[in-house]
């Protein structure tokens, strides 16, 4: 029989992304709903190993549903890579009597939760937030809809002034690993190419549709690059590259980088975090552990998380055929 639970703990860890706010409310709410306490456990794992908590109720988490960023702070923990960090994790859980977690974040957070589980019993539920959406068994992730929106807002003004002086933009957007910013943005904003990791296709097929692009009348253009994208070359090479082999382009660079993390979630992201949240207490209060939270086919749905950091999501490859028919 699991044990019961009285109080669980709420923490954000890893990169930041809009969304967490509503995370954190509708985990605390849910608690309240079912009268069970709720403690909110600051920058992440860190604040696990220091002990820095606070109880939190319904009220303590007023008006941050349409707040980017985390109310109770981010960070990548070293020391809780440690067994003797986790051990000091542990024994301040047990001086707070916290039962078990909530873990709003990454696969990164998601390893660290589930060792956690494994070496001490403690109940953990994953709810995944990052602006990349890179995480297995979700189709979306918290903050990733802001995300996307904020690149087009951003490319939509690029644009204005790429087509005021004929020139081509070469815009890098976030995505260590993945593209999916990248794709859907560049989609979504019309973007002439978007250049991602899971596909490399050579910077020679770039030049052809730029060249292309040029013979058809174009006289400004948008290339969408993601950071993990595979040339091998930085965005400033790239737009260098282009210049030397095709001198018809004035070109510029634009990197959005972490602009892309910030900003009031969309109502997508506030919805899905606030039925993420209320999942993840239910699953805890049912005895489960060691699972993430996800949404399928617009269904809340879970996968255990060793499946969810060892398996990889996969872009749609339909999209890509969307966009070369786009960028004709
Ligand atoms: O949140 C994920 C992500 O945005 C990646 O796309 C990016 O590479 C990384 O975070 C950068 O994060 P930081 O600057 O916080 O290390």
């Amino acid at each position: 029989m699991p044990k019961k639970i009285f109080k669980i703990g709420v923490l954000t860890s890893g990169g930041d992304a809009p969304g967490m706010n509503a995370a954190i409310r509708s985990v605390v709410r849910t608690c309240a709903h079912y009268s069970i306490e709720c403690v909110g456990i600051y920058r992440g794992y860190e604040g696990l190993i220091e002990g820095d908590f606070k109880a939190m109720e319904a009220r303590s988490v007023s008006n941050i549903i349409n707040h980017g960023g985390t109310i109770l702070k981010s960070a990548r923990s070293k020391e809780f890579r440690t067994i003797a960090g986790r051990q000091i994790a542990f024994e301040k859980m047990q001086e707070a009597e916290i039962d078990a977690l909530v873990v709003i974040g990454g696969d990164g957070s998601f390893t660290g939760a589930l060792i956690f589980n494994q070496e001490f019993g403690i109940p953990v539920i994953g709810i995944p937030g990052t602006i990349d959406n890179d995480i297995y068994g979700t189709d979306y992730t918290l903050g990733y809809d802001t995300a996307l929106n904020t690149v087009v807002e951003v490319i939509d003004k690029i644009r204005d002034t790429a087509s005021s002086h004929n020139r081509l933009f070469i815009v890098e957007v976030m995505g260590r690993d993945a593209g999916f910013i990248a794709l859907n943005a560049g989609v979504g904003a019309g973007a002439e190419e978007i250049l991602i990791p899971e596909e490399d296709l050579g910077l020679d097929r770039m030049l052809e549709s730029l060249k292309r692009s040029k013979r058809s009348g174009k006289s400004s253009s948008i290339v969408v690059v993601s950071e993990g994208e595979k040339s091998g070359k930085s965005v400033f090479e790239l737009a260098k590259f282009v210049e030397e082999n095709l001198p018809e382009y004035e070109t510029r660079v634009s990197v959005l980088g972490h602009m892309q993390r910030g900003g009031s979630p969309s109502c997508f992201d506030r919805v899905l975090a606030s039925r993420m949240g209320v999942k993840a207490v239910e699953l805890l209060l049912d005895g489960k552990s060691n699972l993430m939270v996800g949404i399928k086919n617009n269904k809340i749905e879970t996968t255990e998380l060793s499946k969810a950091i060892k398996g990889t999501h996969h872009i749609d490859k339909e999209l890509i055929r969307v966009s070369d028919i786009m960028g004709v």
